[in-house]
């Protein structure tokens, strides 16, 4: 097809090529080549241009870029969680939100359990220790962790990847505890988890998993107040967003033993900046938001948003769509 009629797909950062390759069958993909990401005034000219933009949770998508993109149709984040979006606002236009749910479910419970296991058994601080020369002797004293098996997991969110966590929790043999907006006895009878309010469930659990998505409700969810509610031994695990921590109180309780430790996918500003004070702590394990990141679950990550993307750009309601009230008809 000639690219001057096809649909313009603007694509804010290059991703597995089966997804290009779907693109490209049904639209002309203006592909941004570099690394790093767009800034805001090249974001605004390839928008400018474009009839479906293929964004990433960390590009603010504002009333600004919306009213740039004069014919843009479709917003299709690569991500389950879609705060980086004015959704309000791309209704108002009637311009579709879409996200990928469910393909990243499983994997982004693996990146919680392994940053609760890595934190829990000291395993960066282990591998420095082996590599830079210091594992003289065996010793009975030297790195020691918490058990996780038979320990409290504190659930905070029990949607999908909050199951997805609990499912490997009573793996484990770990009591589980959970806290949502809703009350869940379908999972509570499924996966023997025991709903309490947000405070017992800090006073007890040794480590705290949150799997709550960015809304206002949740901004600073776990603030000072709840830190100081934890067990000076306890762990908590973030891999949902940064905000959802208040950071400075975080960074002080652990800096003064109010908890024990933390394992963290994501910061209040990404990337972190690397004088940060909370990459000074040796109780902290890191990494660089990469809960999704599995060649597999990327891969359908963007065969998902370039399916969103289609079924829009054909008039049809894309099958994940956010902002629900622009389509009458019931998903196909
Ligand atoms: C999401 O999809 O929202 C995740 O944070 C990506 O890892």
């Amino acid at each position: 097809m000639n690219n001057s009629v096809r649909p313009r797909v603007f694509v804010t950062r290059d991703m597995p090529q089966p997804a290009i390759d779907r693109l490209k069958e049904f639209a002309y993909v203006d592909l941004w080549p570099a690394f790093p990401a767009p800034e805001k005034h090249e974001l605004l000219y390839h928008v400018s241009q474009a009839d479906a933009l293929l964004c990433m949770l960390s590009d603010p998508i504002d009333e600004e870029v919306m009213a740039a993109g004069k014919k843009l149709r479709v917003i299709s984040n690569y991500a389950v969680g879609y705060d980086n979006i004015d959704v309000a606002a791309a209704t108002k236009r009637n311009i579709a939100v879409t996200n990928t749910p469910d393909v990243l479910t499983e994997t982004t419970a693996d990146m919680a359990f392994t940053l609760l296991m890595a934190a829990a058994r000291n395993l960066i601080a282990a591998d420095r220790f082996t590599r830079d020369g210091f594992w003289i002797a065996w010793h009975p004293l030297v790195l020691l962790g918490h058990d996780v098996s038979g320990a409290t997991l504190g659930i905070v969110g029990l949607g999908r990847i909050g199951q997805a966590v609990a499912r490997r929790a009573r793996g484990f043999g770990m009591r589980i505890l959970y806290t949502s907006r809703h009350r869940n006895p379908a999972a509570e009878a499924e996966l023997g988890v025991e709903y309490c309010s947000l405070e017992e469930l800090l006073q007890q659990s040794d480590y705290v998993s949150l799997h709550t998505p960015l809304m206002p409700e949740t901004y600073h969810l776990i603030g000072a107040k709840e830190l100081q509610l934890m067990k000076p031994t306890a762990i908590l695990i973030n891999t949902s967003r940064g905000n959802v921590v208040d950071q400075e109180a975080l960074t002080t309780a652990l800096q003064d033993g109010t908890i024990g430790g933390a394992g963290l996918d994501v910061f209040k500003e990404e990337p972190i900046s690397p004088d940060d004070p909370l990459l000074e702590l040796s109780n902290v394990v890191v990494a660089p938001h990469i809960g999704s990141a599995t060649i597999e679950t990327r891969t359908k990550m963007g065969m998902m948003a370039a399916e969103n993307i289609k079924a829009v750009l054909e008039g049809r309601r894309p099958p994940n769509l956010v902002n629900k009230d622009l389509y009458n008809t019931p998903s196909k």
